[in-house]
């Protein structure tokens, strides 16, 4: 597979680490967009970018013996890290693929998902497109994808107030940035569910998770800083030193009442 389709945040166990806190504080949309979708016991799910497995957990959980999930990434080091995580579990099979381009592994689904992966596509409408010439009539599918752009009207005005959260707005900008230099997706959750409306997918609903900026978010946005450091300087996005003082900014933040700085769209439909 070429460098093209490497995930932009890392291959490595840190990074199976850090998507396992995320895993944490994506419970609760996670399980809203199974149970948007109805995910059944003999369903034929496609999970696609299932990165070490924590939204395929929370499938399997929700299978019968008929059903089956085929979860799909690029990344040959994250779909170790999920065999591990699925270790026992009769009703999954991984396939390392490109999911821009749908291949025999979606033949027979019933649900085609993903959580945070449109966003790590480059021109993820024209996946969509693919998948609704591709997908029988009546395949139900669904995305949970980040938006690190919607909170920021209200994080700038409460730090008009509150120069303290500065830091918060340092890294929206900076992942932003970064998803911007990549020519990816990072935008694409907003306007997901009124261009699945267009296109023409039946009963498009849309859920909008914002999260509140708490321990566990704020761990995380340290470790994406981790996992990124070099390529943040590479790109000059922000540099190593800045990297350590954002570091120490966000340490010194007093969890409570800290606004949100990203949040999950929920969009699902039927084809
Ligand atoms: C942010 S991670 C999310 C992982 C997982 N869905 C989760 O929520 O924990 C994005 C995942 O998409 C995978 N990915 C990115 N671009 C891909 C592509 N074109 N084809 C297949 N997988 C891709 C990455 O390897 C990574 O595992």
């Amino acid at each position: 597979m070429s460098n093209e389709h490497k995930y932009v945040l890392g291959q490595s166990a840190r990074a199976a680490r850090r998507l396992e806190l995320q895993d944490r504080h994506f419970a609760a949309p996670s399980e809203a967009l199974l149970d948007a979708l109805a995910v059944l016991p003999a369903d034929r799910v496609v999970e696609l970018g299932c990165g070490p497995g924590g939204l395929t957990k929370r499938i399997v959980k929700r299978l019968g013996a008929t059903g089956r999930v085929t979860a799909v990434d690029a990344s040959e080091g994250l779909l170790t890290e999920a065999r591990k995580a699925l270790a026992g579990a009769g009703n999954v099979s991984f396939v390392r693929a490109d999911v821009a381009q749908p291949g025999a592994w979606l033949d027979g689904a019933t649900v085609v998902l993903g959580r945070a992966i449109l966003h790590h596509v480059p021109m993820a409408e024209f996946l969509l497109g693919r998948l609704k010439a591709t997908l029988a009539p009546g395949t139900r599918i669904g995305f949970l994808e980040p938006d690190f752009r919607r909170p920021l009207i209200e994080l700038s005005r409460a730090h008009a107030a509150r120069p303290e959260l500065a830091p918060l707005l340092t890294f929206a900008k900076a992942i932003n940035d970064l998803y911007s230099a990549w020519r990816i997706s990072g935008a694409v959750g907003a306007s997901l569910a009124p261009a699945m409306r267009d296109a023409g997918f039946a009963d498009v609903r849309h859920q909008w998770h914002p999260f509140a900026t708490d321990a566990d978010v704020l761990e995380n946005m340290g470790l994406i800083y981790e996992e990124v450091r070099d390529t943040f300087a590479s790109l000059n996005i922000i540099s190593s030193q800045e990297i350590d003082e954002e570091q120490q900014k966000l340490a010194a933040l007093a969890v409570g009442d800290l606004p949100a700085v990203w949040g999950l769209h929920l969009a699902v439909a039927r084809l």
